[in-house]
């Protein structure tokens, strides 16, 4: 969390923070509290299906942006918070662009991403000289991107990777890259953080992320 992240939470009245199901326990929440007094502000969870359904997420997003705005109504600063940076892959760009139209001022306040956060802790580049990356999900696992990835680029980044595991070693091994040129980085900085090889056969949880390096010196 940068400098400006904490300002801006300390000053805010309420906290919203991003939850995949109702009641669950909210992973960006328990990283805020590590470093900023939440007591005597008003915590308020927000709902972001994860239904495949675009029209259910869609109507999940338009109640937060009325639950948010009737919030900004009542003259109350809002503190926003995400898992790694907001402009990866975070569902709070779309509320932000409505937001900001409705006429209500926003900042978007950067944060390290789970990736530069996991290849720090691998001690690996994500790139380094001219080489290449490329980000990318693997929720719908759609193999054919992340193929063109890996034959274009040096690098490259899976994101949602945790149900495509298999998938990625057998693409890998079709393609004559040794296994060992990938890293599996999952809950990085939390209790349980794996940082080390893939292995097809073992389960990895949502906050998984592959790192693919094409050289390895
Ligand atoms: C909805 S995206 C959010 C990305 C986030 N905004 C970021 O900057 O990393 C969720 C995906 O991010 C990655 N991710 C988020 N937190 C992670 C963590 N602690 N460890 C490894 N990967 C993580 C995983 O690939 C996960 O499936």
């Amino acid at each position: 969390m940068t400098v400006r992240a904490k300002e801006l939470l300390e000053g805010a009245e309420v906290i919203a923070y991003p939850v995949r199901k109702l009641g669950e326990e909210g992973t960006a929440l328990e990283i805020v509290k590590g470093a900023v007094d939440v007591s005597g502000k008003e915590v308020v969870e927000l709902l972001f299906s994860m239904n495949p359904d675009d029209e259910v997420r869609r109507r999940c997003r338009a109640e937060n942006i009325e639950r948010m705005c009737a919030m900004l109504d009542e003259g109350k600063d809002i503190a926003m918070i995400t898992l790694g940076d907001v402009a990866v892959y975070s569902t709070y760009m779309y509320l932000d662009r409505e937001i900001r139209n409705r006429g209500y001022e926003t900042e978007v306040v950067p944060g390290i991403p789970s990736f530069c956060h996991g290849a720090a802790r691998a001690r690996l580049p994500l790139m380094i000289g001219e080489e290449s990356l490329a980000v990318l999900s693997m929720a719908k696992h759609n193999l054919d991107k992340v193929e063109r990835a890996v034959d274009c680029m040096d690098n490259i980044v899976i994101m949602k990777a945790f149900a495509s595991i298999r998938e990625i070693a057998v693409m890998m091994e079709r393609r004559g890259i040794p296994l060992s040129n990938a890293t599996v980085m999952s809950n990085i900085g939390m209790e349980d953080e794996y940082v080390g090889p893939l292995d097809a056969d073992r389960e990895y949880g949502y906050f998984t992320t592959v790192l693919i390096k094409k050289k390895v010196e």
